[in-house]
């Protein structure tokens, strides 16, 4: 039992500091099982853009989960953190943690946030939760958060106000989705109390669907995170190193090798798909946050190591693919499909598209790129460096080569023959696995990651 007095959940306010992909995603999805949520963001613009209604970011379903909650009532912003932590009993920290230039973890926002916070509470009244959701490495919730929101708020942790660190799991593209139906629940506490009112305060959110709940200690749950990233990055990293050995081999491929290790229960078939290696804003960042935390504590991490290794070069394969295709690129239209690091998302940090094109640029290539969603974001990462496609049409249009990099629906309905029809020399180069090799090598020029080579596929 909560032992605050606190009263019955839902009349419980929420704040969240923070609105980028994970802090809005779940204001939205938490105000719209009827919790009291404020949003405070250190950016004015977005807290202007998101008052208007609309999201910062493209993210299925968060638009307009976040119209439907402002409708209600149940949703507002400010750019006044005292305003945040005073209209609230639970406070979110949901800020970025991202990477030093040496690989370290940038705590910045993080140690800002919490002093805000502290100044906050140092004139508030009753029991406040602060839960940190933004991924840092072990240790940093009590021995960094906590001190700072003691002496700004003059209030020690565990009495008027308590302290978690809950890592968040949810995968861009899916957001939504995730924060509703996650796997599990980690809760790290720094006292029982605010461990129970976290976990309460979960238990009406997800009602008859609470999910497994581990609660443990913060140092615990700060791994776990970690630990969940290396192993995912790893996974896909071995995939692609098995890939990169099918390509040398006549009439393998990946994709049976990978569905034959899938079914072997203790692997699993999810996370099995070779490509051009993995981005986005979570995995390169942590991992390489983990090695310098296990490094300062004179520990190697190998396979962290080596998953990272096998991911640096990963993208280039497509460049090799492609010439391999059509000669040298040098001159040529070379089109790229897909810019955001994953399908259903505009984010592009860390994507791989950029490492692509990058190459090809450096290559002689002329460029075209189009993504249905990564257009704007794709603009600030190329400036002038190469053509904006409308479509996919006009991306292949007099096209040598074409590049899939990002798995869009759209790319998937494309036939062998949309190929032939737009592109001077239909040769396309599947970095994602979208197509049927069978019926696309024998029509066009074909080559794609972890498939021997062409020549030999028809003859098994
Ligand atoms: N994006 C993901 O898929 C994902 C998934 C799981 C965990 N995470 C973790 O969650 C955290 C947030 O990730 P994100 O992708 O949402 O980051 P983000 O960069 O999209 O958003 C962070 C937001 O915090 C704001 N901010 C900075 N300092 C602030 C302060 N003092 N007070 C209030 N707001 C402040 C920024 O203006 C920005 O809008 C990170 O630690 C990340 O590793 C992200």
């Amino acid at each position: 039992m909560v032992q605050t007095g606190a009263k019955p959940m839902r009349d419980k306010a929420l704040s969240f500091f923070g609105l980028g992909y994970v802090g809005l995603t779940s204001a939205v999805c938490f105000a719209s099982r009827g919790f009291n949520v404020i949003g405070f963001d250190t950016d004015p613009q977005k807290i202007e853009l998101i008052n208007s209604g609309k999201a910062p970011f493209y993210e299925p379903q968060v638009e307009e989960l976040l119209r439907e909650a402002r409708r209600r009532g149940q949703l507002s912003f400010t750019d006044n953190p005292e305003e945040a932590v005073k209209g609230s009993d639970t406070t979110f920290i949901t800020v970025g943690t991202p990477s030093n230039p040496d690989g370290s973890i940038n705590l910045e926002q993080v140690k800002n946030a919490s002093k805000q916070i502290g100044q906050a509470l140092k004139g508030k009244n009753g029991y406040h939760l602060v839960v940190v959701r933004s991924t840092v490495t072990p240790g940093t919730t009590e021995n960094i958060v906590k001190p700072i929101i003691e002496s700004c708020s003059r209030k020690k942790c565990g009495e008027s106000w308590g302290l978690c660190f809950s890592p968040e799991f949810l995968r861009e593209g899916s957001a939504v989705n995730d924060t509703f139906h996650p796997d599990r629940i980690i809760i790290g506490e720094l006292d029982r109390t605010s461990g129970e009112i976290l976990e309460e305060l979960y238990r009406t959110f997800y009602s008859s669907e609470m999910p497994k709940t581990i609660r443990t200690t913060p140092v615990n749950a700060e791994l776990v995170k970690y630990a969940n990233n290396a192993f995912l990055a790893m996974k896909v990293s071995f995939i692609n190193m098995i890939a990169n050995l099918c390509q040398k081999l006549p009439g393998a491929d990946v994709e049976v090798i990978a569905e034959g290790i899938g079914l072997d229960k203790r692997i699993g078939p999810l996370f099995l798909k070779a490509g051009a290696g993995w981005g986005g804003s979570c995995f390169r960042k942590d991992l390489d946050a983990l090695l310098d935390f296990a490094l300062k504590n004179s520990v190697e991490l190998p396979l962290v190591e080596a998953a990272l290794k096998v991911n640096n070069t990963q993208p280039y394969r497509m460049i090799e693919l492609a010439k391999g295709l059509i000669g040298e690129l040098k001159g040529k239209k070379v089109s790229v499909l897909g810019l955001a690091f994953k399908p259903e998302t505009d984010d592009m940090r860390d994507a791989v598209s950029i490492k692509i094109v990058k190459r090809l640029l450096e290559e002689g290539a002329r460029v075209a790129v189009y993504d249905p969603k990564a257009m704007e974001n794709a603009r600030k990462a190329f400036g002038e460096a190469v053509e904006y496609a409308e479509s996919v049409e006009d991306c292949l249009t007099g096209s040598e080569c074409a590049l899939i990099v990002t798995e869009w629906e759209e790319f998937r309905k494309m036939t062998p023959q949309n190929f032939i029809e737009l592109m001077k020399i239909p040769a396309v180069v599947d970095g994602r696995r979208i197509y049927n090799a069978e019926s696309f090598s024998p029509k066009l020029r074909f080559a794609a990651v972890g498939l021997g080579e062409k020549r030999y596929y028809n003859q098994h």
